[in-house]
């Protein structure tokens, strides 16, 4: 049985239809209601809804052998995974975005908030600017404009969550997608299923593009 954490939303009902198309049909997951754990024996798979945060925790301790989790978790974390695939869906960037009035002062602590702490750690330390850590976990968007932070470190899609707060990009740290992320003890021994995944999701990935 291969086990597959998907992201619960509408990216992970996207990889879902690409898991089905490779061949890995799981009809039962389709039905309406609030159950997370679906299998189908006859096609050897059983897939769970995590949260999307999650999926990389999963499949690093071996719950999943596959699963999809954003570039921007996989950057945060480090999860000793395999990142077999960029499915070049659920595509956003990691950005450093401020007040418009904000103007920097390289001199001076640069004040972060942020979720992503050790993307912006890494950041700031790779252009050698001191910071002033603030860790939040959600509504980040607020911290500049209550004078809590100079500026955030977030994910930008569309922009619209910027632009309502009167907030603009000032730097892009890194661009985001969806990957295909393997448990490696999983990887070695149910080798055969997740080669013809990983084929059938390169091809649909290539198809889209
Ligand atoms: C993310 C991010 C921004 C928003 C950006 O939050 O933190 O708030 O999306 O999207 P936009 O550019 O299209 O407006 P998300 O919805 O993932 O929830 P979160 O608050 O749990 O981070």
């Amino acid at each position: 049985m291969l086990n597959v954490a998907l992201p619960k939303g509408r990216l992970g009902e996207k990889v879902y239809a690409m898991f089905e198309k490779a061949g890995f049909p799981c009809p039962s997951i389709k039905e309406n209601n609030r159950k997370l754990i679906f299998e189908n024996q006859e096609a050897g798979v059983r897939y769970f809804w995590v949260k999307p945060s999650d999926v990389a925790i999963y499949v690093e301790r071996g719950a999943a052998d596959l699963g999809v989790a954003g570039k921007d978790i996989l950057l945060e974390y480090q999860p000793d995974v395999y990142e077999l695939l960029d499915l070049d869906i659920g595509k956003c960037r990691m950005a450093v975005a401020a007040q418009k009035s904000f103007r920097d002062n390289p001199q001076k602590t640069l004040r972060v908030a942020t979720k992503f702490t050790n993307i912006a750690k890494n950041y700031y330390a790779s252009m050698g600017r001191d910071i002033d850590m603030i860790h939040l976990n959600g509504s980040i968007e607020i911290a500049p404009i209550l004078g809590l932070s100079d500026v955030i470190v977030d994910i930008v899609e569309t922009g619209t969550t910027l632009k309502e707060n009167d907030l603009e990009v000032i730097e892009t740290i890194v661009p985001i997608s969806a990957r295909l992320i393997a448990n490696k003890a999983g990887f070695k021994f149910k080798q055969a299923p997740i080669e013809t995944i990983v084929a059938s999701l390169a091809a649909q990935t290539e198809e889209a593009k």
